[in-house]
């Protein structure tokens, strides 16, 4: 495997293999991380409780498009009153902001729905109950049935609707369901200025997808390609930038399909946007996610290598490293074609870190096109990456694929006779695969993973320190590279760039020592 080493600009080096640490990978320890979508996230922002407000509790689970809506939905809540809070046990009003990608994440929603209508009964009779997010888009009314302790229903595009729908609720008329699809009128109507806590920020600059992956409901939820105005966007990143943010992470399901008539009457792209953020005093570090091989064109990949702004991290997944996987699953592209992509992007910006996202056991996997996403991570090098068992998503057309159809009609008739005896049996050695398959993947990239930051041991990195440590006078912040840092400074020092010699490296997050200046 070759890896070229950050700050080096003609090295590469074969990095041998060391046994990796287990476990899943978690990111949410820094919310522009892509996250681990897994994990659900609590919306609190430390402001004092105002005792007339009212008390809105939201748990966000699912990617970093739901962590920037989640904030949204407070900025179009506070003008009505609400005040978002930590823990739902007083709240007013609370909204569970979903993911469906996978059908765990789906599932889980209903668990919780579960504790809140215990919690309602018991000490809140008076709260409100909101599903929003893609499982609401997905399921719709579906939900109410499901769990008639939820009051009201919105999918990602009708946030700027929540004061009018909770009005709607209080005085009871009828269902309360929003499942739209106008992402532009949701822009236009979001409030302008936005309540940020801490130094950096998520920017919506796209949403939707076009690219209908055979595995994927993102574009069923969340709708067609869709770009934000430029002048929208560049307003909101100078608020930004006017509240003390100093690192923007412009994000979108696809953000380098971003298109759209610019200012100038050209047609912008994703490297035309970030050059034009770039000017904006205050802004320092500039990050985008989430990246499809198909969309990084020449422009963006020279941008990559020439703006000094734009942090050396690309989030580009592969999914699978065999081109019969790559082809059933819609990519649209050839693991080859990857590989030369990767190729362009390490000649522009040799330091760059990347990071994929992997499936193990599509539909018609086998053991060779598994070993070809094994090769495919050996050859190409991960910094940080996110895996997955595949999932069946209703609707989609993974779900309905030949393959998984012979499996069970092969099983049919052995099933009807021998159910009893080998069903655990079966069901023991199906899930030992799967399990073992996601495991040798996983050890093959935390292992890059920790050779990759035990490189940076000896160089002086930029941190962009945004909060004290866990330990006594120690500070946390985050590489170009978006490593956790940790070192010893004072906590004036919070909201500031300042070089930091690396010292030491661990799997997910680096310490070192601050260098004065
Ligand atoms: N099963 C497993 N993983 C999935 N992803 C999307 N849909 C599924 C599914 N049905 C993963 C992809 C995507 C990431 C956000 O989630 O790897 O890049
Ligand atoms: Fe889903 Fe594929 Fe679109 Fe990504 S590109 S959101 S995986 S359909």
């Amino acid at each position: 495997m070759t890896v070229l080493l950050p700050r080096d600009k003609n090295a590469s080096r074969n990095i041998k293999q060391s046994k990796s640490e287990s476990g899943y990978k978690t990111a949410d320890v820094n919310k522009n991380k892509p996250r681990d979508i897994n994990k659900p996230s609590i919306l609190y922002n430390n402001k004092k409780i105002n005792d007339n407000a009212k008390k809105v509790f939201i748990k966000t689970y699912g990617c970093q498009m739901n962590v920037y809506d989640s904030e949204r939905m407070v900025d179009v809540l506070s003008p009505i009153g609400y005040m978002p809070v930590e823990t739902p046990e007083d709240a007013d009003l609370v909204i569970l902001n979903t993911c469906h990608i996978r059908e765990k994440a789906a599932e889980k929603v209903y668990s919780e729905l579960g504790r809140i209508r215990q919690l309602k009964k018991k000490n809140n009779p008076g709260m409100k109950v909101a599903v929003a997010g893609c499982v609401a888009q997905a399921e719709g009314s579906e939900i109410k049935r499901r769990a008639p302790v939820v009051d009201m229903v919105l999918g990602p595009q009708t946030y700027h609707k929540l004061p009018e729908m909770i009005a709607k609720v209080h005085r009871n008329s009828g269902e309360v369901l929003e499942t739209d699809f106008d992402t532009l009128e949701k822009f236009d109507n979001l409030p302008e200025t936005r309540h940020v806590k801490g130094f950096s920020s998520f920017l919506t600059i796209q949403e939707g997808c076009d690219k209908f992956c055979t595995f994927c409901v993102v574009p069923y939820t969340r709708g067609a390609e869709v770009s934000r105005p430029v002048d929208q966007i560049i307003n909101e990143a100078r608020n930004l930038a006017s509240q003390g943010v100093r690192e923007i992470t412009l994000i979108g399901q696809n953000v380098d399909a971003y298109s759209i008539m610019g200012p100038n009457f050209k047609q912008w792209g994703l490297g035309e946007l970030i050059s034009h953020i770039a000017l904006i005093g205050g802004i320092d570090r500039l990050r985008f996610t989430t990246s499809h091989p198909r969309d990084m064109d020449d422009n963006l990949i020279s941008i990559l290598g020439a703006e000094p702004k734009l942090m050396p991290y690309l989030h580009l997944p592969i999914q699978a490293g065999s081109d019969k996987v790559l082809n059933a699953m819609n990519r649209g592209h050839t693991y080859q074609e990857y590989k030369l992509l990767i190729d362009k992007i390490r000649s522009s910006r040799p330091d760059i870190a990347l990071s994929g996202d992997f499936i193990v056991g599509f539909p018609g996997e086998t053991e060779t096109d598994f070993q070809q996403t094994m090769r495919c991570v050996e050859e190409i090098g991960y910094a940080s990456s996110f895996s997955f068992k595949y999932s069946v998503r209703p609707g989609t057309p993974g779900a309905s694929l030949p393959q998984q159809v012979s499996e069970d009609v092969k099983s049919d008739r052995l099933k009807r006779l021998q159910d009893l005896l080998y069903s655990q049996q079966l069901e023991f050695n199906e899930s030992l695969v799967g399990q073992t398959l996601d495991k040798r993947l996983q050890d093959l990239l935390y292992s890059q993973q920790l050779e990759f930051n035990e490189s940076l041991v000896g160089q002086t990195l930029d941190v962009l320190i945004e909060n004290v440590g866990r330990g006594e006078n120690q500070l946390f912040g985050r590489s170009p590279y978006l490593q956790g840092t940790h070192f010893n400074g004072s906590a004036d020092l919070i909201g500031q760039i300042r070089p930091v010699l690396i010292t030491k490296a661990g799997r997910n997050s680096l310490s070192g020592e601050l260098v004065q200046e």
